[in-house]
């Protein structure tokens, strides 16, 4: 018998590509608020009563916990909301996970971090600089008061997405109009491949390992220099990059400057390699026919 996944989330981004990679091996419930292939039940994970009715029919072994308000700015503006997307539906998970003896791998994010000195590792105090990272440290709270559970911290997560908004497919999307994009000079991370994240949380089901992780690349980018390699791999107009500061754009949520990070962690205990941007690119091309 193979074991039983729960993916929250799993119309997203992340959701699409783990639940491509995990349906092979494992037995799958992806739930989503909007239906799509990799939902097989259409639910608002903030509804109580809603969520505990699929945990307890579909009864699984890890759940994959995705589904959030992602969008920065948004959290800003609806704390509430963004307390009901990103904390209420993690306390459900939780609270069931502690009942069952089950396991929970929680995808938070490197907005944790304040982004004040770089080179972040799991040692390193948090303290968000926006409401976003707030829900993230309380989300990762809530997991880790559980005795089996696995917090990854991504960032800046790419990759194909031909219906999606990541920062690739933006980039992608303006490239082949051949329209400016203005892109931030003072915003460094090492983006996450999507791939490569997927790959790990598929590890991580498997593993007994416990504890928190940054989840991101090899690489150290600012944004507008991993914009200038893609568009340099791909052959696009690097001239339609517009380099300007976070400061210009006018959000109301604050970023994290420098949040590089350093995923050593992971890979040693996952016994995990991230891929180079190259190596990722590569992929990515491959996808695109
Ligand atoms: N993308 C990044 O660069 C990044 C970086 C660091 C961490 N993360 C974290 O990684 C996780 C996956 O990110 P992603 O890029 O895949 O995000 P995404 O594309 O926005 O996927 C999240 C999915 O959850 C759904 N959802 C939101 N609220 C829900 C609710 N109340 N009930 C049911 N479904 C709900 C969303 O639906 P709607 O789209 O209809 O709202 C969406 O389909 C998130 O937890 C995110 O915070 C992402």
């Amino acid at each position: 018998m193979s074991k039983k996944i729960l993916i929250t989330g799993s119309g997203g981004f992340v959701g699409k590509n783990l639940y491509s990679i995990l349906k092979p091996d494992f037995e799958i419930c992806g739930i989503d608020i909007v239906k799509n292939e990799f939902v097989d039940k259409v639910i608002d994970v903030s509804d109580r009563a809603a969520l505990k009715n699929i945990l307890d029919g579909f009864q699984p072994d890890v759940i994959v916990h995705l589904a959030a308000l992602s969008n920065v700015e948004k959290c800003e503006m609806e704390k509430e909301l963004a307390d009901k997307c990103n904390v209420l539906p993690t306390k459900i998970l939780a609270a069931w996970s502690a009942h069952h003896d089950k396991k929970i791998i929680y995808i938070s994010s490197d907005y944790v971090y304040d982004g004040k000195k770089g080179g972040y590792d799991e040692n390193d105090a948090v303290n968000p600089a926006q409401y976003y990272g707030e829900t993230k440290v309380e989300g990762e709270k809530i997991v880790s008061a559980l005795k089996n559970y696995i917090i990854f911290r991504p960032t800046v997560i790419y990759g194909w997405d031909p219906d999606g908004m990541n920062f690739f497919m933006q980039l992608y999307r303006n490239m082949k109009d051949g329209k400016a994009m203005r892109i931030m000079t003072d915003q460094i991370s090492n983006p996450t491949f999507v791939l490569d994240l997927c790959r790990l949380i598929k590890k991580a089901i498997a593993s007994d390992v416990v504890g928190k992780f940054v989840a991101t690349g090899n690489e150290i980018f600012g944004r507008y220099d991993f914009a200038v390699k893609i568009c340099d791999y791909f052959g696009w107009d690097k001239n339609l990059l517009v380099p300007v500061g976070t400061k210009s754009l006018g959000q109301i949520a604050k970023r994290p400057m420098n949040c590089s990070t350093i995923n050593k962690l992971a890979v040693e205990k996952f016994d995990f390699n991230f891929n180079n941007l190259e190596h990722n690119l590569a992929i990515i091309r491959g996808q695109m026919v």
